[in-house]
């Protein structure tokens, strides 16, 4: 067995019943640690310019603030600004990150560090989770969450500064919260004048809107103060933010930065993951000590080359078996995300295997090896044919430069780039933003939402274009949120904002009331919100192919997946009627998922994500409603509601998508790879050497112009 990670924070001392000495040494601990902290925040290069960043801040209505990975940007700058006196009249400074991952870590970080509970001064608010309170001054948050908040309040008034963290990663979140916030700013600072168009239009077509949608008063509005910009940015690149924001006054943070040595293989490797898997042993076999970083693109790899390590690791002699791995990514429940953060065991070394999650995001001490394979998991559209896909890239240069990076934060460190040197120029120099590369329904619909209905004419930072918006107002029309004007349509639009889904999701819960399978359909939401919930390791593959089988509904995925959940459920059930504790609960779920080759971790955010979904279904006064074992009713609610995703068999045994007429195949982990079904609906494009198609059902071609007429009917 590996070695599992210990929790630092509980030393074996305190396990002993030696309760005196103890209390004692707890504090001594807490002193110490307190001590550390305090040293360390001094130490971060942003801590000499504290007071000229307050002074800018003051100044300028909108900064921006360039600084090297790790120099305290995130966690510094907000604790300065609240010492300095901006949360008055109990207002709040929001600063918003690309990634849960981030918002988390750092706000616990922030909370310790201000030596406050989590959730009381210092908080964070993500999707399906809220640590925040009334007394919260600093929140940290996604964008995409505080996109949302300005559904409810479109002046965004209880933030007197918001800091848009992260910025350079361009999420399509952050490009629109950037425009969004330049109309709030101007709304703020001129309350009467360029406020208006701004109310009028989010108070348009409002009458009969849910109550949470309420349009600002006058009142409310003539006491809003001016809100401060911030926005923060790891590469070098301040120009085109500067520029977006009228010639906004740049500022540079200088991080430390020790030498980094670039090494290259000489070929291109074949199998990046055995390359990845082979320089982790050699680096722990062969280099100094000091922690790894290998950025893998998701969940599924990290995992599967978690297992590789450990199984490598068995063989090791004994003296050399002294290596922990340590997951990261962005879907990893958040307390298995902070083990990235505690050191390792004296005499361990880790390997952190992560996302390019820790390429910006979260700044992991210890590290002084990176293993870079170059590539990256991106969303990727064509607004020709509708259709968004993940596929796998080569990062940018500026993505391997900060990869890189990450090896000399706190000593001279080594970069492993698995691909050859000539391959290095070929890259492009930054990533494209992510608005230029996805299905736009969700934005459009946001947006629409508050109120602003000419998206062509948006200030997004970067258009994207004409042709991408055009189709998914389309898409949103098709699926009923928008009606022929292109207004958010009542009540369904309306509903479907609320929703913190994907617009094709939020519609099929919508329709699963109607279809009286909302429970299933819950389910099924949470359940593809999740990355693999099946795992199959190399070494039991036969196992896991039983053990999925015997949930596998011949009908496709989504009811294999309906039958996972219920089954776990029912071994949680089993637990609380032998009157289980909690935790207790926790360990028989994770062992039945064991047996069953069910990822556990998956499995547990999806239960999460069921829960908040649940709360907002609830509130928006849908009743649960179950088909019970009727999944022909389940299995035509999911054709009314991926109506969009059909794809027909062709005579060779491939499929063509209805809606784009491309020719995909069904991805070998569904169930329906083998068995052929006529007509299917699929919810995920996976683009590797071919187009797949995941997370499949089996419908009858007939339910479609029967459930879609807006789509099909035409035609048949
Ligand atoms: O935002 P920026 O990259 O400039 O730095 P930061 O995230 O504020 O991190 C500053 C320092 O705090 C780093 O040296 C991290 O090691 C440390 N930190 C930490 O120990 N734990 C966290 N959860 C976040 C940051
Ligand atoms: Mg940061």
């Amino acid at each position: 067995m590996m070695p599992s990670f210990p929790n630092i924070s509980t030393s074996k001392n305190q396990q002993d019943g030696r309760k005196l000495a103890n209390g004692n040494c707890k504090n001594q601990q807490v002193l110490a640690r307190r001590q550390l902290i305090l040293q360390h925040r001094k130490s971060l290069p942003i801590a000499s310019v504290e007071r000229r960043l307050v002074e800018e801040v003051r100044k300028n209505d909108t900064l921006i603030i360039v600084g090297e990975t790790g120099s305290g940007k995130t966690t510094q700058l907000p604790q300065f600004l609240y010492n300095a006196g901006f949360c008055h009249d109990e207002k709040i400074i929001g600063v918003t990150q690309p990634r849960r991952v981030a918002a988390v870590t750092v706000a616990k970080r922030v909370a310790e560090e201000c030596n406050v509970e989590l959730g009381q001064k210092v908080g964070y608010s993500i999707r399906f989770e809220d640590a925040t309170s009334s007394s919260t001054r600093i929140k940290y948050m996604t964008d995409g969450l505080l996109l949302r908040e300005a559904l409810l309040d479109p002046l965004l008034s209880r933030y007197s500064i918001i800091i848009v963290d992260e910025a350079h990663e361009r999420t399509v979140h952050t490009d629109v919260l950037l425009g969004l916030l330049k109309k709030v700013q101007l709304a703020r600072s001129h309350p009467t004048t360029n406020q208006h168009n701004f109310i009028k239009a989010n108070a348009k077509g409002r009458e009969d809107e849910p109550r949470s949608f309420s349009p600002l008063k006058a009142s409310e509005s003539a006491k809003s103060t001016s809100l401060k910009l911030i926005i923060m940015s790891a590469s070098l690149d301040a120009r085109c933010f500067s520029e977006y924001f009228g010639g906004a006054k740049a500022v540079h943070v200088h991080g430390r930065q020790y030498p980094v040595e670039v090494l290259y293989t000489y070929q291109p490797e074949p199998d990046y993951l055995d390359a990845t898997l082979i320089t982790i042993f050699q680096i722990h076999l062969e280099e100094a000590s000091g922690d790894i970083l290998a950025f893998l693109t998701g969940q599924e790899e990290i995992e599967s080359v978690e297992r590789l390590v450990h199984e490598r690791i068995r063989q090791l002699p004994d003296g050399s078996q002294n290596l922990l791995t340590v997951p990261i990514y962005a879907s990893l429940p958040s307390e298995q995300q902070m083990n990235a953060f505690r050191p390792a065991p004296s005499g361990f070394r880790k390997v952190i295997l992560a996302t390019n999650i820790a390429e910006t995001s979260v700044t992991i001490p210890g590290i002084k090896y990176v293993i870079d394979p170059g590539l990256v998991k991106a969303r990727s559209y064509n607004p020709v044919t509708g259709m968004e896909s993940l596929i796998i890239i080569p990062t940018s240069k500026a993505q391997a430069l900060q990869r890189s990076g990450r090896a000399g934060r706190e000593g001279p460190g080594k970069c492993f780039r698995l691909y050859p040197e000539s391959e290095f120029s070929k890259l492009t120099d930054s990533t494209v933003p992510e608005i230029k590369r996805c299905n736009l329904s969700n934005v459009v619909l946001q947006l629409k939402a508050l109120g602003i209905d000419d998206i062509i004419g948006f200030d997004f930072m970067e258009k994207p274009s004409r042709m991408a918006i055009v189709k998914s107002l389309e898409q949103l029309f098709l699926l009923g949120a928008l009606s022929d004007d292109y207004k958010l349509s009542s009540p369904v639009g309306q509903q479907m904002a609320r929703l913190p889904l994907d617009p094709m999701y939020s519609k099929a819960l919508i329709l699963a009331a109607e279809f009286k399978c909302l429970e299933e359909m819950l389910i099924v939401v949470a359940m593809l919100s999740v990355e693999s919930i099946f795992y199959f390791p190399r070494e039991k593959m036969e196992e896991a192919r039983a053990a999925r089988k015997s949930f596998s509904s011949p009908e496709g995925d989504h009811i294999t997946l309906v039958n996972v959940y219920r089954a776990s459920a029912e071994c949680l059930e089993k637990s609380k009627t032998t009157n289980c504790k909690e935790k207790t609960m926790e360990k028989k779920l994770n062992k039945w998922c064991r047996e069953n080759f069910i990822n556990y971790r998956s499995l547990r955010h999806a239960r999460d994500i069921h829960s908040q979904i649940e709360g907002h279904i609830q509130q928006m006064g849908f009743s649960p409603s179950s088909c019970g074992d009727d999944m022909l009713q389940f299995r035509r609610c999911l054709t009314a509601s991926f109506f969009l995703n059909a794809a027909m068999k062709q005579p060779d045994g491939s499929y063509r998508a209805l809606s784009s007429s491309q020719i995909v195949q069904v991805h070998p982990s569904s169930v329906l790879f083998r068995t052929k079904a006529d007509c299917i609906i699929f919810n995920e494009l996976v683009r590797t050497n071919q187009n797949y198609v995941r997370n499949v059902t089996r419908v009858d071609p007939l339910w479609l112009p029967e459930l879609a007429p807006q789509y099909y009917a035409a035609d048949s």
